[in-house]
């Protein structure tokens, strides 16, 4: 059974107010994607195809007009109470732009001990002893622990929101765009992180992105996104990694679009 599974989901936004016509302009349109337990599913496809969307209604943040948004089977409307509850605790992302997903106020310790004061009864001291772990997790160090978010470089904050997302070792972290507003280096030290991780913890991963070079690296599989649904899959990846080539025709011209030009 799919650990994630969207079927036929349709989404879209009223534009023009209240008596707006109700316009399909890059919503869902009938998409159908399955992510199976463990390992990294990629999603790929140009800016406004509705990557972001898709990740929303998959934490259950928004709900679909039509179709289904399964977890475990479970359409996720059906959960209520305790099991909801679990699902949130067991669904974690990491966005973008790390400075606008913490609180600018709080200190490392408290911005990753956040869900943990949610989900679990637990003192001060503890969490500060929880947080030097999954600092040293995600490469930093626990003296890092009373930073402010300003006294963070980007890469490292954005390991501070990894560390938050792990923090109650969910069975799912959806990372949408979580490495975009990194520079190259970053990008990569971030990524050989998440593929460790990956590798360490079992945890199931859901990576958005637009650029295909960041989803090889990081993906087993690939699912390619136009237009509000899934256009095809790219599931095996190994070809594209050991000779760097795309047979794949569809992916072959979706490459030559979404991959950035080569550095001058
Ligand atoms: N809350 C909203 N209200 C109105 N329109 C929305 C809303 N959320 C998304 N949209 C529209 O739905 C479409 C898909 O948006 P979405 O954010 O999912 O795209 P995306 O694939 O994540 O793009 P990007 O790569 O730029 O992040 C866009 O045309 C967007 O304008
Ligand atoms: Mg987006």
């Amino acid at each position: 059974m799919s650990f994630i599974e969207l079927k036929g989901v349709q989404k879209s936004y009223r534009q023009g107010g209240l008596l707006g016509i109700r316009r399909r302009i890059g919503g869902l349109n009938g998409l159908d994607l399955k992510i199976m337990s463990g390992g990294c599913r990629g999603l790929l496809g140009a800016s406004g195809c509705g990557k972001s969307t898709t990740g929303r209604l998959i934490l259950g943040l928004e709900q679909p007009d039509e179709g289904h948004v399964l977890y475990k089977g479970r359409d996720l409307r059906e959960l209520k109470g305790a099991e909801r509850r679990e699902f949130r605790r067991n669904s974690q992302v990491v966005f973008q732009n790390s400075h606008g997903a913490v609180n600018p106020r709080f200190q490392a310790w408290k911005i990753i001990g956040e869900p943990l004061m949610n989900f679990e009864k637990i003192s001060i001291p503890e969490l500060r002893v929880r947080a030097a772990g999954l600092l040293k997790k995600v490469g930093l160090s626990e003296t890092d622990m009373d930073k402010l978010p300003h006294q963070f470089s980007g890469g490292e904050l954005q390991r501070v929101c990894i560390a938050r997302a792990l923090a109650l070792s969910p069975e799912f972290i959806l990372f949408d765009e979580a490495v975009s507003a990194l520079d190259m280096l970053n990008q990569s030290l971030v990524l050989e992180l998440l593929m460790e991780l990956k590798r360490s913890t079992g945890t199931t991963f859901l990576f958005i992105s637009h650029d295909m070079r960041v989803l090889l690296k990081v993906s087993d599989s690939i699912a390619v996104m136009e237009g509000g649904r899934i256009s095809f899959y790219a599931d095996d990846l190994s070809e594209l990694e050991t000779s760097g080539a795309v047979s794949d025709p569809a992916l072959r011209s979706l490459a030559g679009a979404v991959l950035p030009p080569e550095p001058l």
